[in-house]
């Protein structure tokens, strides 16, 4: 048996980094326009710089929760197969010891905005730092901003369409690629559950839905999982 799991920014938030579109959330505070799309990066570079040293140093002094723990524990427990997917930018997963597949990039990574080199971001960035490769003063956070395209897709498919359970965590579904997995699995013939605090906007497209704080709510998902329950919803 195949598990395919999505995590959004729900399963990080009882780490303290804040989720995107909840009351308070970080697009509430910040225009997205600005901070995280290639036209406010070239408009304004300092500002994007400062919003993502800001992020990568919240993620360097949060630590996973029990909902990362218990993915974790799956991946090494479950008999089948365990393939993550997230959309998170933050290391709470790795450093709760499973690999994810990171979609939208990662805030420990930089990259050269000319020749596309990547290579390990310290804590603060700055534009102007030269790229190691071409030399460029070009740096950027290598995460996928609006506008430009998710990075494995062709991996992800094929994860999608070979998935026996498709399970989506602490994410509100708004943000497509990600928000059409649930159809693309569910066309492909899995079984499909959402875990979230509250029903997300495309809750309906899924058979069965686990509300609760992730905390709580993955690790008694898992716990059902290990146990061998039929259907997990
Ligand atoms: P959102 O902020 O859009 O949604 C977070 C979801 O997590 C909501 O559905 C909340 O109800 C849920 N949630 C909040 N706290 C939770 C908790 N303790 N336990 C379980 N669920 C909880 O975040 P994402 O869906 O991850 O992209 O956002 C998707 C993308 O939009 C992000 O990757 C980011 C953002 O703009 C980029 O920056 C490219």
């Amino acid at each position: 048996m195949k598990i395919v799991i999505l995590t959004g920014a729900g399963v990080s938030a009882e780490s303290g980094l804040g989720t995107f579109r909840d009351k308070d959330g970080l697009w509430t505070k910040y225009d997205l326009a600005e901070v995280a799309t290639p036209e406010g990066f070239a408009r304004d570079p300092v500002k994007v710089h400062d919003f993502y040293n800001a992020r990568r140093a919240n993620a360097a002094e949060a630590d996973p929760n029990p909902a990362h723990y218990a993915l974790a524990r799956l991946a090494s427990q479950f008999a089948g197969e365990v393939v993550l997917i997230t959309q998170n930018v933050d290391d709470l997963h790795e450093r709760a010891g499973q690999d994810a597949i990171h979609m939208h990039g990662a805030l420990t990574r930089a990259k050269c905005a000319i020749c596309d080199a990547r290579w390990q971001a310290p804590l603060q960035m700055s534009a102007a730092a030269p790229c190691p490769t071409c030399s460029e003063p070009a740096t950027r956070p290598d995460i996928v901003w609006f506008g430009e395209i998710p990075e494995f897709m062709d991996e992800i498919d094929m994860h999608l369409t070979t998935t026996d359970l498709f399970v989506a965590i602490g994410t509100s579904g708004q943000v497509y690629p990600a928000a059409g997995f649930v159809a693309e699995a569910a066309r492909a013939g899995a079984a499909t559950l959402e875990i979230n605090l509250e029903p997300s906007d495309i809750s309906g497209l899924f058979d069965a839905r686990r509300i609760g704080p992730a905390s709580e709510a993955v690790p008694a998902w898992v716990d059902d999982v290990l146990k061998g329950v039929k259907f997990q919803g």
